[in-house]
């Protein structure tokens, strides 16, 4: 059936109606709140909000890599016409590092110190064919490695960070996996390793790859994203294009994430006021009131809904 897209515009996963989050000394506490999110096949979709909103425990819930504590109380995360929360952990075996690869903030996390890159880059093979090394060159090739038999004789901790994460990319490619999960693949490394990290998995993309790219960094969302979801607190706030979220944010949070963006002579105009609150914290109403500059008295007591791109009131 896959051959017959054409058109890549359509889903690779859909998030419906997703809750869940942790026992925090016997009690529970959500971490996400009723997210629905649809991502489109051949396009980097950030996800964007400050440290503690909850990106990083999405992507995990994706790939269910959660801690002990955590629950999931309702919800579909479908891929490949099937939903992933009722996979047993052997299917999902079949699913991480394969159909759904993680590029995680520290590339030291998903390689194994004790391997040469090539040991652990040919561990991905079923079987040991002689062409695999082939393979693993090529797939360092494609990701501008150049000194490629020097790095696949190092390990793990021989190598920079953007070599390491360069790597990794490398082995999602063998894989060949559709969606790529990047949590703050970046935020590690410096400005130009960065960029051309960046510019990778810009690559990935025009071979038809979906990256999901998180971020606590709107400068990295305008210049490499397609399409910009706000989170606060375990809620979506907004989503759109990115050009028209850029061009014309609705949500008093995502006006005050892009007024907190350094302007063009490099000076940050104004920070948000107040703090995100942890999750133990609980919050009435709309969740951003009490750091808003447009609260009203309804949003201290009600909830917004999600109306077609925004969750606020004055929408
Ligand atoms: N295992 C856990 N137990 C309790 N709380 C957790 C756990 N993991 C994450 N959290 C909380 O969930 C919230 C979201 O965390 P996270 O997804 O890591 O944020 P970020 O957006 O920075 O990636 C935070 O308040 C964090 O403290
Ligand atoms: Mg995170």
């Amino acid at each position: 059936m896959k051959g017959l897209y054409i058109n890549t515009d359509f889903d690779i996963i859909k998030i419906k109606n997703l809750s869940m989050g942790f026992n925090i000394d016997d009690k529970f506490y959500y971490a996400l709140e009723n997210i629905n999110l649809d991502f489109s096949k051949g396009k980097i979709h950030a996800i964007a909000g400050e440290s503690g909103c909850g990106k990083s425990v999405l992507i995990n819930t994706i790939l269910k890599i959660l801690p002990k504590n955590a629950i999931i109380k309702s919800g579909e995360i479908i891929f490949d016409n099937k939903n992933l929360l009722n996979f047993s952990e052997k299917e999902y075996e079949n699913i991480r590092g394969k159909k759904i690869s993680l590029i995680p903030q520290d590339p030291f996390m998903s390689l194994n110190p004790l391997y040469t890159i090539e040991n652990q880059m040919l561990e991905v093979f079923e079987n040991n064919k002689i062409q695999n090394l082939e393979k693993v060159k090529d797939a360092l090739n494609k990701v501008k490695i150049k000194n490629i038999d020097t790095v696949l004789k190092s390990y793990p901790h021989e190598l920079s960070g953007g070599m390491k994460q360069r790597v990794i990319i490398a082995m999602s490619l063998i894989q060949n996996s559709d969606l790529i999960l990047a949590d703050e693949p970046t935020t590690a490394l410096d400005v130009s390793v960065s960029n051309s990290i960046l510019d990778l998995l810009v690559e990935l993309k025009n071979m038809g790859k979906t990256i999901i790219l998180i971020t606590h960094d709107l400068s990295i969302v305008s210049n490499y994203c397609d399409t910009t979801t706000i989170m606060y607190l375990g809620e979506i706030v907004e989503k759109n294009n990115t050009k028209d979220l850029f061009k014309n944010p609705l949500h008093p949070y995502t006006k005050a994430l892009l007024g907190a963006l350094p302007d063009k002579r490099g000076k940050k105009l104004e920070n948000i006021k107040g703090q995100i609150s942890p999750i133990t914290e609980i919050i009435n109403g709309c969740k951003f009131h009490p750091r808003c500059n447009y609260v009203m008295d309804k949003c201290k007591i009600e909830k917004p809904e999600f109306k077609h791109c925004v969750k606020c009131f004055l929408y």
